[in-house]
């Protein structure tokens, strides 16, 4: 296959190189495209741009295929844990036991946070998304772990990775806490990572909590499906932020308030709340996705779409099956549930949906399975980004690491008014 692109410009043909990943994706390598003609690409909201070469995920939107180094979605879904999955991402192979018991041992026993971690809590008021509080207090970090947030020395950097690792379950339980009112729950070290986040989040003080292996496994499965997810909105703000060698934390924190909007991971709790409000308004979903429908409302349908998935996202399907194991389980005859199976049902039907590729994404059946966990609408999101901090961690270590890292800038196409003369203020005229 050809490994140059041949393009012309006012009757100039210059060519560019094509570069070809491993599993036969190609791209046009721009780099010097600006250099050579003048002119830059342009690519609203990304969605033609390769930003870098990445060997950590690789997913197909057409075929609803998602690896991790290479290992299936739904194998490590069965078969491996959130820890062994996190290190494969970070480390690049699925650890032996020696490595796979330190790294355990290493993330347990970081969970606290500094006692003094716990006064910026009392600062916030009652009513504050746990999101704006995660995303605060993992920036707050760098100002306890001065160095280390910078290192790029691998072992103070796999310090840090175990240390934000093992405390944003701490912070987030803290967060949820605080905006009900009850005291803080330590984190338990017997425990694995999935009941230790079940315990500190559903653990009060005066009595003990008895965490439910199975709902523990079915948490670690959900955190595992939002591991990584390749160049998302979350991940190139890590990557960006990173770029200018701003702190892992500080990189991190800028991912949480990316992952917040309801375009992105906010969109569990998005779905929660349309769900709760077709039910409330009658359980009819058909005004739902007339609504969605109709171009002069800006309603979507909430758990729908995907800008890389075109035929089905794979850990839908997951969480789909493991949601229908959990309801069984726990006996919860959930009527959100049986509306969101008439707003699939209804929605693959139509051609609006079926002409625009729109399938349920991950965020469409996970807000079921949290609300049966117990767990409240408002902490989904802060789910989601426990689940995605192992991949944004991956994906800043290669960045940082990469050969050819360089400041995250793109060029712009500028459409504003062209130069003119300043006009002093009693000169100019009436604004009206
Ligand atoms: N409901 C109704 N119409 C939709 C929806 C939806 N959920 N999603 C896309 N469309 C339409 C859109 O109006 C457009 O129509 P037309 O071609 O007539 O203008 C067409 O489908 C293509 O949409 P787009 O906005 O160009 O697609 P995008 O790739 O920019 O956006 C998306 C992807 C996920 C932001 C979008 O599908 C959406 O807003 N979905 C609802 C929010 C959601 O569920 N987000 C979670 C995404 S998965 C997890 C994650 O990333 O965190």
């Amino acid at each position: 296959m050809a490994n140059t692109a041949q393009l012309s410009i006012d009757g100039t043909t210059y060519e560019l190189p094509v570069i070809e990943g491993t599993e036969g994706e190609r791209a046009i390598d721009i780099r010097k495209l600006r250099a050579e003609t003048g002119l830059v690409t342009i690519d609203s909201g990304y969605g033609n741009t390769g930003s870098c070469e990445s060997a950590i995920t690789f997913l197909n939107g057409e075929k609803g295929i998602l690896h991790h180094r290479g290992y299936a979605i739904e194998d490590l879904t069965s078969h491996s844990t959130f820890l062994e999955v996190a290190y494969l991402l970070i480390y690049g192979d699925l650890p032996d036991e020696e490595q796979s018991n330190a790294f355990i041992d290493d993330v347990t026993r970081h969970t606290l946070i500094h006692e003094n971690l716990r006064q910026v809590f009392l600062g916030f008021p009652l009513n504050a998304h746990p999101m704006a509080i995660l995303s605060s207090m993992v920036c707050s970090l760098s100002a306890f772990y001065q160095d280390q947030g910078n290192a790029t020395d691998s072992a103070e950097m796999d310090i840090t990775i175990r240390r934000l690792l093992a405390k944003i379950p701490t912070i987030a339980a803290f967060a949820y806490k605080k905006s009900i009112g009850q005291p803080f729950v330590y984190p338990d070290n017997s425990l694995s990572y999935s009941a230790n986040v079940l315990n500190t989040l559903f653990g009060v003080p005066c009595e003990q909590y008895e965490v439910d292996p199975e709902l523990a496994l079915a948490l670690d499965q959900l955190l595992i499906l939002h591991a990584d997810h390749e160049q998302n909105c979350s991940t190139s703000t890590v990557r960006l932020v990173g770029s200018s060698r701003a702190n892992l934390f500080a990189a991190v924190s800028a991912a949480i308030a990316a992952l917040w909007g309801p375009l992105h991971g906010g969109a569990n709790q998005a779905v929660l709340e349309m769900l709760n409000e077709i039910h409330e308004s009658g359980g009819g979903a058909e005004k739902y996705i007339r609504m969605a429908k109709d171009k002069s409302s800006s309603f979507r349908l909430m758990g729908f779409g995907h800008r890389v998935y075109k035929n089905f996202d794979p850990r839908a399907k997951i969480i789909k099956k493991t949601c229908d194991r959990v309801l069984e389980k726990l006996g919860v005859d959930d009527p959100l549930l049986e509306i969101a199976r008439k707003l699939e049902e209804t929605a693959l039907h139509d051609d609006y949906f079926v002409e625009r590729k729109l399938y349920p994404n991950v965020d469409f059946y996970s807000g079921i399975l949290y609300r049966a966990l117990g767990i409240p609408t408002e902490m989904f999101t802060v789910m989601f980004a426990i689940g995605r901090l192992p991949g944004w961690i991956a994906q800043w270590r290669e960045m940082i690491n990469a050969p050819d890292a360089r400041i995250g800038r793109p060029r712009q196409i500028y459409t504003g008014e062209t130069a003119r003369p300043f006009v002093p203020l009693h000169h100019r005229p009436k604004s009206q």
